[in-house]
């Protein structure tokens, strides 16, 4: 039987803590489904990525760790993928840490270790000031 695994973000300015948190993702089964972020989704969520939801996608895409992409589009979309994509562990960085317990009674949920000192918002500041 296949473990499929789910996690959710925007990805923007792709970078080495996005690539390790897809490798550990990966690992916890051997199908990974990546939610991403809509633009209109991080409207909502008032975040603001540089690169569009197409650029970001090719960019996962080409991610060897990365099955399968789906648009993420609300908050309260989570139970319907988990139980409609038959999804074994829910997984996210630990800066969710408790947030998506509620899900556990359909499927594992795991938070993983971010990596230090990298992020998208530390990148586009670091171009901003430049
Ligand atoms: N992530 C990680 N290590 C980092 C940065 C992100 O493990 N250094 C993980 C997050 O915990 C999340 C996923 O990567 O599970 C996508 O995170 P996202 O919010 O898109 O990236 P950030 O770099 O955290 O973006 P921002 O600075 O806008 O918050």
């Amino acid at each position: 039987m296949t473990r499929k695994v789910i996690t959710y973000g925007t990805f923007d300015t792709l970078h080495y803590g996005h690539i390790l948190l897809l490798k550990r993702a990966r690992a916890l089964g051997d199908h990974l489904t990546v939610a991403l972020s809509s633009d209109a989704f991080n409207d909502l969520k008032g975040k603001k990525s540089h690169f569009t939801y197409e650029e970001r996608h090719a960019l996962l895409s080409a991610i060897t760790y990365v099955d399968e992409i789906i648009p993420e589009e609300s908050w309260d979309q989570k139970r319907s993928d988990v139980q409609t994509l038959g999804i074994d562990v829910f997984t996210m960085g630990d800066d969710w840490v408790g947030k998506f317990d509620f899900l556990s009674d359909l499927c594992e949920v795991t938070y993983l270790g971010r990596t230090p000192r990298i992020s998208s918002t530390a990148i586009k500041n670091i171009h901003a000031n430049g």
